[in-house]
């Protein structure tokens, strides 16, 4: 059995088709990406299997279990985590209690969350900026803090979107090498990254999602010579 099992999954925005009959499995233990054009529904992928927004039709399937209807705590308590794209921390607070709040997922005693929280701070260099507000905090330090927070939960299955977009090369090297030891730890991934050094080198498989549809699914290097890929990216003339 497949860790996570979609099928034909799809979602709809009034006339919109966002994602359209998608069907992917993760199995435990891979990184899985999940690249596309922008607007290829890479986040409404994500939304979906975390619970925020329902699917329009289709099933998700989490270690047996039919995951359609269930809130996005639930979701977390069965170890399914997500980060977001657009990082927004509580900013009046800090950096600690952001990460807490997260920590609070299998740790319901305020002591043992916070202890969990400055553990995760450390495994993503901001255990020196605990005390600092989210609304002070440098994209870095955001983009981290997004990590953390998804860490303190102590997910099986890790869904990271677009964690790396922003930073410069030595932060990215620095988040490459964190995604590879959760890995190493047993942590099982599904990344969304528009950097295609961050995929093409943490990935075990890709999977190619373009205006809703998925148009390839395989290797780093069975993807970077897909014609259906190329052309997605490229457009039909180049
Ligand atoms: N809540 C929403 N209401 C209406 N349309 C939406 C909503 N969320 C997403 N969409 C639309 O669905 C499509 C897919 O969006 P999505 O954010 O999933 O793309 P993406 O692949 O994550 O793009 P990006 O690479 O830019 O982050 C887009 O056309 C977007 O405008
Ligand atoms: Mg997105």
């Amino acid at each position: 059995m497949s860790m996570l099992t979609v099928s034909n999954l799809s979602r709809y925005f009034g006339g919109l088709a966002a994602v359209v009959d998608m069907s992917f499995t993760v199995e435990k233990g891979e990184i899985v990406g999940l690249i596309g054009p922008n607007g290829a529904g890479k986040t409404t992928v994500f939304n979906m299997l975390s619970g925020f927004i329902p699917p329009t039709s289709g099933e998700i399937i989490y270690q047996g279990r039919r995951m359609n209807g269930l809130k996005p705590h639930q979701i977390c308590e069965l170890g399914v985590t997500r980060t977001f794209q657009v990082v927004q921390p509580f900013p009046d607070m800090t950096v600690l209690e952001n990460t807490m709040i997260g920590a609070y997922v299998r740790h319901p005693n305020t002591t043992d969350a916070k202890r969990k929280a400055l553990e995760t701070l450390e495994r993503v260099d901001l255990d020196a900026k605990a005390d600092k507000l989210g609304r002070d905090l440098t994209l870095l330090e955001l983009k981290r803090l997004e990590i953390g927070k998804a860490l303190a939960s102590e997910p099986d299955l890790l869904l990271l979107d677009e964690a790396a977009a922003g930073l410069k090369d030595t932060e990215i090297e620095d988040i490459l090498t964190l995604i590879r030891q959760l890995n190493r730890e047993g942590m099982t991934l599904l990344i969304v990254e528009h950097l295609m050094k961050v995929i093409m080198n943490l990935s075990h498989r890709i999977i190619v999602l373009d205006f809703g549809k998925m148009i390839a699914e395989g290797t780093p290097q069975e993807i970077s010579q897909h014609p259906a890929v190329l052309e997605a990216y490229l457009g039909k003339d180049e």
